[in-house]
């Protein structure tokens, strides 16, 4: 059963995510987007939770602002298609950074298995604007921009509180054994 993070509704189950469910099901099973399970992302999640958790929040926003809100929720699942480490990738003189290069991987590779409308490739493209310095082209490219950073600030809230949690009790389990 997959949330996205902060949601009580399931994603496959619930009757208030079935729309949404609809309009990603084919990409939730896909082989190549489950391989994003393979990698962590913002210390917390998985790179596969975190594009589940982008998708449905910029489906919902979307949808309340009138907007495409499958093209959302489509290229909220492959913002992030791309399947390596990048702290790992060795660096060359002339690279890009991480910031700045992936929003083109990852809609190369979404473009290799998947059909994308304009509005989806300018939403994969323009996530990590400004850093990708050219404007987005469509207000749900504005959208994913908010929702892309809005997800990441939540999961890496999660990541602090779990490390002031162990931190607390390392602290407690010492004093007790004093
Ligand atoms: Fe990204
Ligand atoms: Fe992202």
């Amino acid at each position: 059963m997959s949330k996205a993070l902060g949601s009580k509704y399931s994603i496959e189950t619930s009757s208030e995510s079935k729309e949404y469910f609809e309009f990603v099901k084919d990409l939730l099973d896909d082989e190549v987007v489950s391989q994003m399970k393979n990698f962590t992302h913002h210390y917390s999640t998985t790179r596969y939770q975190h594009c589940i958790n982008v998708s449905y929040y910029n489906y919902l926003v979307c949808r309340k602002l009138g907007l495409n809100s499958r093209s959302a929720a489509r290229a909220g699942m492959l913002h992030d298609l791309f399947l390596y480490d990048w702290r790992e990738v060795p660096k060359k003189r002339g690279d890009l950074p991480h910031g700045m290069k992936h929003p083109k991987v990852a809609l190369e590779n979404a473009e290799q298995y998947f059909e994308l409308g304009k509005r989806e490739k300018d939403m994969i493209e323009r996530h990590m604007w400004p850093l990708t310095v050219k404007f987005p082209k469509y207000a749900e490219s504005y959208v994913i921009v908010v929702i892309d950073k809005y997800t990441a600030m939540l999961e890496l809230g999660t990541h602090c509180g779990r490390k002031l949690r162990s931190f607390t009790k390392n602290i407690s389990r010492k004093h007790n054994t004093i």
